[in-house]
């Protein structure tokens, strides 16, 4: 099995993941196919909606004798008439569902393996919602027993290891953190069925960070038995990579439609509200009158093509960096979904999550409500701003929210206000307090708020307006007559480029890299046509290029020189073993295997260091990955390296 990851934003990752039978593009859903009635055929499926993997029963298949048979004697390829992807589950769910059904824990793993599946799974133990802890505990005991044995047993078979735990946090991360030490490849979610039928999405939540903070990060997370695209984007930003329908059957059998925004029964449409090629061949009293069987399948179909399009649109939004955004809007469309997503408004899982998400992104922050204020990102940036950001001077002029950027929407009066005295200027924004050197960096600039937001965003940022500007002495600007206000000197040779080239360094590196950045003769060059920072020269050295999509610094080899003397090892570096170290002088990327070390600050896409063991500075680079990950990942890359 290969999994690597090739693009990602919060916590979610489009990876490619490869067995036997081909690669297979996640975030994805993999249909269920009843071998006993296939109501759409798995190649029909293919050509129909893209589907690369599918998953079937073994339980099914080897309690039936004729089943059983063909699938030992030609595979579960042949059988099913598919040459895709194919995943196989055990039993668990049907023993979930009618009591202790005969199925011995290790004969079903070799069954699976027998009859050729690329991802087998074991025989977990299905942790109820309702179970005490003393049950979940058990169940998780005897999970871990079978994984153990199982995994020995598996062939070239890629194996499955459910993480349970019933509703209880800590038991599943235990699970997670236990199961993560074997030699599994592939790690479901379990137990979430009844929570996802009851609109528990906040236990659903809990559930799913509670595993990925126990979880190798390495691994395809499969959040077992969720079928409906309601969830996905929810589960995918944070950290899952298969789904697997049966809604589409189950949901079809009862005339019932699914749609992103919920379910709604074809008996209480009077349109159809969907241009899938299903709705737009039938008008909804079309398809209310077609015969039973036809009806099923046409509405299954059109729950598959509602299924993927909204995957399509998970990944669009992944590559676009605004998978929050779809995130925000999806649970606006339903109560319990927005209950769950105030989960991550706790401390703990932002810092959690924050870990994942990227330095910057393509596309500029939208505010979609009060959820907005408690992203990851804007997280990290509150704490940056409090760690990181050091002001130049005691006093401060804070002007209100206005026009972007704000040094051109504030000109004239920045101008007035500098003439008197020399003072620190921020923008109290939407975002939080905005200093004016920052006014160009990511987010900053690159967000969209309405003029009016809500009580909680405003209450979020008065609070981190307050902690900015504790024991600070502030003058809030009220017009002309605050420059009454203003007292002190200006001195000589203050110069604002070199100020705002010295708190982004700061930002972006850490506090100190600025002067340690900036320490001799500096020019800097600026765009003719926006006279915005382009690049900056010290003692003539080319050290940065600041970024004209988000504000931030490309790092050049010279800059790398700078910081590598100013920071102590492991800070901002990558070390890579001997045997990559070859590669590196050639430019090429660094491969997750190669990595040995590297600094837990690192974040994905930040500019980082690349070092041998002995800490000499080989190249400048971006990274791809965090550092829980370069240790994990065996594949892919994780530096691309700039300059060398
Ligand atoms: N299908 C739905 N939920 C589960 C689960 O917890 N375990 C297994 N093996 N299959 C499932
Ligand atoms: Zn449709």
């Amino acid at each position: 099995m290969k999994f690597e990851i090739k693009d990602r934003d919060a916590a979610g990752r489009i990876c490619k993941f490869s067995a036997k039978h081909g690669t297979v593009t996640t975030p994805n859903l993999m249909p269920v196919i009843n071998p006993n009635k296939m109501l759409i055929t798995p190649k029909e499926m293919k050509k129909l909606f893209g589907v690369e993997i599918v998953i079937t029963n073994s339980y099914i298949i080897n309690k039936d004798v004729k089943l059983k048979e063909k699938a030992l004697s030609k595979g579960v390829h042949k059988l099913i008439d598919f040459d895709g992807t194919i995943m196989t589950d055990s039993g668990t769910f049907q023993s979930y569902i009618y009591g202790d059904v005969e199925v011995d824990p290790l004969e079903i793993v070799e069954f699976q393996r027998d009859i050729g599946s690329d991802i087998g799974t074991i025989l977990d133990v299905f942790g109820k919602p309702n179970q005490t802890k003393t049950e979940a505990e058990q169940g998780i005991k005897e999970t871990l027993k079978r994984a153990k044995q199982s995994v020995k047993l598996k062939g070239d078979m890629n194996l499955a290891c459910t993480v349970q735990g019933s509703i209880y946090s800590d038991l599943r991360e235990k699970c997670a953190k236990e199961l993560s030490k074997i030699d599994a490849d592939f790690y479901p979610i379990g137990g979430v069925v009844p929570l996802m039928e009851n609109q528990r999405y906040t236990d659903l939540v809990r559930c799913i960070l509670s595993s990925k903070k126990g979880l190798d990060p390495s691994k395809p997370v499969h959040l077992f038995g969720a079928g409906h695209p309601l969830t996905f984007p929810l589960a995918v930003a944070l950290g899952c990579d298969f789904f697997d329908s049966s809604a589409y059957v189950k949901y079809a059998n009862d005339s019932r439609m699914l749609f992103y925004w919920g379910t709604e029964k074809l008996e209480n449409l009077t349109e159809l509200p969907c241009s899938c090629p299903v709705c737009s061949k039938y008008t909804a009293s079309e398809l209310k009158k077609l015969g039973k069987k036809e009806k099923i399948l046409e509405i299954a179909k059109h729950n598959l093509y509602v299924s993927f399009a909204e995957i399509k649109k998970i990944r669009n939004a992944i590559a676009n960096g605004n998978l929050w955004e779809l995130v925000e809007r999806r649970a606006n469309s339903n109560p319990y979904l927005l209950e769950a997503l105030r989960e991550l408004r706790l401390r703990e899982n932002k810092e959690f999550l924050e870990q994942f998400e990227p330095i910057s992104k393509n596309k500029a922050l939208f505010y979609t409500g009060s959820q907005t204020i408690h992203r990851p990102l804007v997280y990290r940036c509150h704490n940056r701003l409090l760690k990181r950001y050091k002001p130049a001077f005691k006093d401060t002029v804070a002007f209100p929210e206005g026009g972007k950027p704000y040094t051109s929407y504030y000109f004239e009066k920045i101008n007035k206000v500098l003439g008197k005295a020399d003072v620190n200027i921020l923008v109290d924004s939407h975002l939080g307090p905005v200093p004016l050197e920052l006014d160009e960096m990511y987010p900053f600039a690159q967000s969209v708020f309405p003029d009016i937001t809500d009580k909680e965003t405003e209450e979020e940022v008065t609070k981190i307006f307050d902690d900015f500007t504790q024991n600070k002495n502030m003058i809030c600007w009220k017009g002309n007559k605050t420059l009454e206000e203003i007292k002190g000197s200006i001195k000589k040779g203050f110069n604002g480029d070199v100020h705002r080239i010295s708190a982004v360094s700061d930002m972006q590196f850490g506090r100190g890299t600025g002067k340690a950045l900036l320490n001799g003769k500096i020019r800097v060059v600026k765009s003719k046509k926006t006279n915005k920072i382009r690049n900056v020269y010290c003692n003539e050295k080319h050290i940065l290029s600041m970024r004209a999509n988000d504000g931030m610094f490309t790092l050049k080899m010279d800059g790398a020189r700078l910081l590598h003397k100013h920071f102590k090892y492991p800070k901002l570096r990558v070390i890579v073993e001997k045997d990559a170290v070859p590669f590196v002088k050639d430019g090429k990327s660094v491969f997750a295997k190669f990595v040995k070390d590297c600094d837990s600050e690192l974040r994905p896409y930040d500019e980082c260091l690349i070092v041998n063991e002995k800490d000499n500075l080989l190249a400048v680079g971006r990274c791809l990955l965090n550092k829980f990950e370069m240790y994990s990942f065996n594949y892919g890359m994780a530096v691309k390296i700039r300059e060398h």
